[in-house]
């Protein structure tokens, strides 16, 4: 069964689109992306079915990676369509969580934070590059890419009987610490 990928953030213009392009990226690299269903979306609608912003756009480009995906925002179906959503700062993570508890307080997703999956940085948030210069964008990029990697090898290394397990209890994904 594939395994299915949300990024979010608030606007789904910079960081999200931008994470989806680099996490495909990864996939295409190891020849994994007929195992991933792989999407993004943003806490907020003001940018609904816009293209990502082009200085990420750019940026992205330099480095191979293509931003296709046009912005929509999360919604509750999103909790149980997909098997991880992982968020780019604190504020996106409680807006997710927020929406967990209207939705009854259970998800099929587990949800955290991208940053949980760093190995070369010592930050816990990605941070908005939207109001910034050029090298906001290098370094959201620089994040994503150790992010995303460390989340790659996770994903890979949870055993098929612990993914199937969660399906077919219907429970929360197990806290990462205490994941097998
Ligand atoms: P994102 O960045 O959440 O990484 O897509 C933003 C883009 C636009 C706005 C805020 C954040 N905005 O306020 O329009």
């Amino acid at each position: 069964m594939k395994k299915r990928v949300l990024f979010v953030c608030l606007g789904n213009i910079c960081r999200s689109p931008a994470a989806e392009g680099v996490f495909l990226h990864l996939l295409e690299q190891s020849q994994a992306c007929d195992r991933f269903v792989v999407d993004s979306a943003g806490t907020g609608s003001w940018h609904v079915g816009k293209a990502a912003d082009a200085r990420m756009r750019a940026a992205a480009s330099r480095r191979g990676i293509h931003l296709a995906s046009k912005a929509r925002q999360l919604e509750r179906a999103d909790l149980n369509r997909f098997d991880h959503i992982l968020t780019m700062d604190a504020s996106n993570l409680s807006q997710v969580q927020a929406l967990v508890q209207e939705a009854g307080g259970s998800s099929v997703a587990r949800i955290e934070p991208l940053l949980s999956y760093r190995s070369r940085f010592d930050l816990s948030e990605v941070p908005d590059p939207y109001y910034g210069g050029a090298e906001g964008f290098e370094h959201v990029l620089d994040l994503l890419e150790d992010a995303c990697s460390g989340l790659l090898q996770a994903i890979d290394d949870e055993t098929p009987s612990a993914a199937a397990d969660q399906a077919s209890s219907g429970t929360l994904w197990r806290n990462r610490s205490t994941r097998a």
